[in-house]
């Protein structure tokens, strides 16, 4: 199945990837840049691509409304679509198949696995592993019939005035809260310092495994799924006004985050056979048998 396949007008991404080549673009590995590791590895990056990307942008921009929000929160967070154990929950993500090069892209397992192992080599907690395994499980979405603008991209707030830190800011111009005067001021439906728990983000992966998570995982890795994708905060600073102390607080476990999803992939797929004991003991310690989608 290659539901991820782009080139139709509300997909117009060749695969998830484009968006994750696009942010490497955006933020690349400091260290990679220092050593001029494998830098070229990150520079094929063609302008049919870039062309996809900002159009992928127009569409999430457009339409992303504090109203569309609501509506994929309502069908969503109930999660009565599916329910799956872990592993083939895996196996339904891995449904995602990119279409721009089968070859040398890894599949979305290998890219969480790559991720959690990168966290694991550092000697960060368990429970910073387990954020890693599953912070791209919410991109299942797509396999629910999602668009990629729905699913993907950076995340903000919707409700208030967008930051000009958010990716192409000037496409929020066609989308309606642009005009509505009770969403576009600095804080909109929000009142300062609110927090960001009180805070809607646009829909996509980042808040559906979030809230698939969140009776199992400590706050740390709730924030880290939460807003993994939300750069306008985490890289740029912006939203100050919005949040409060304990935002501030978690910020740096973001922070820690961030470079392990960027950075971690690697060519050399790991060795499942040898890693399983240790994923198969980590997942019993902190999730149910099923998981609900
Ligand atoms: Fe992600
Ligand atoms: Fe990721």
């Amino acid at each position: 199945m290659n539901t991820n396949a782009g080139h139709d007008e509300a997909n117009p991404l060749a695969s998830l990837d484009e968006w994750e080549n696009d942010l490497l673009q955006r933020y690349p590995d400091p260290e990679t840049i220092a050593f001029s590791k494998s830098a070229s590895e990150y520079r094929n990056y063609d302008a049919p691509a870039r062309d996809s990307v900002r159009e992928f942008y127009r569409l999430n921009h457009t339409y992303q409304t504090y109203n569309f929000v609501q509506k994929k929160r309502q069908e969503f967070l109930k999660f009565d679509k599916r329910e799956m154990s872990v592993w083939d929950a895996f196996k339904f993500l891995n449904e995602l198949v990119d279409d721009s090069d089968p070859d040398t892209d890894l599949d979305q397992f290998q890219h969480l696995l790559q991720t959690a192992e990168a966290i694991r080599a550092d000697g960060h907690p368990d429970w910073m592993v387990m954020a890693g395994l599953f912070h791209d499980m919410g991109k299942v979405l797509c396999l629910f019939g999602e668009p990629q603008w729905a699913v993907v991209g950076d995340t903000f707030p919707v409700g208030c005035a967008y930051s000009d830190k958010i990716v192409y800011p000037e496409f929020f111009v066609a989308n309606p809260d642009y005009e509505n005067e009770a969403y576009n001021t600095q804080f909109g439906v929000y009142a300062p310092g609110c927090g960001l728990r009180n805070v809607t983000m646009s829909w996509g992966h980042d808040e559906y495994v979030y809230n698939m998570m969140k009776d199992y995982l400590p706050e740390q890795a709730l924030y880290m799924l939460r807003y993994h994708s939300f750069y306008a905060w985490h890289r740029e600073g912006a939203y100050d006004y919005l949040l409060d102390d304990h935002d501030r607080d978690m910020l740096k476990w973001v922070k820690l985050f961030n470079p392990y999803d960027l950075y971690s992939k690697s060519p050399v797929a790991p060795d499942w056979n040898v890693l399983r004991p240790y994923y198969e003991g980590l997942v019993e310690k902190y999730l149910p048998s099923t998981l609900k989608f």
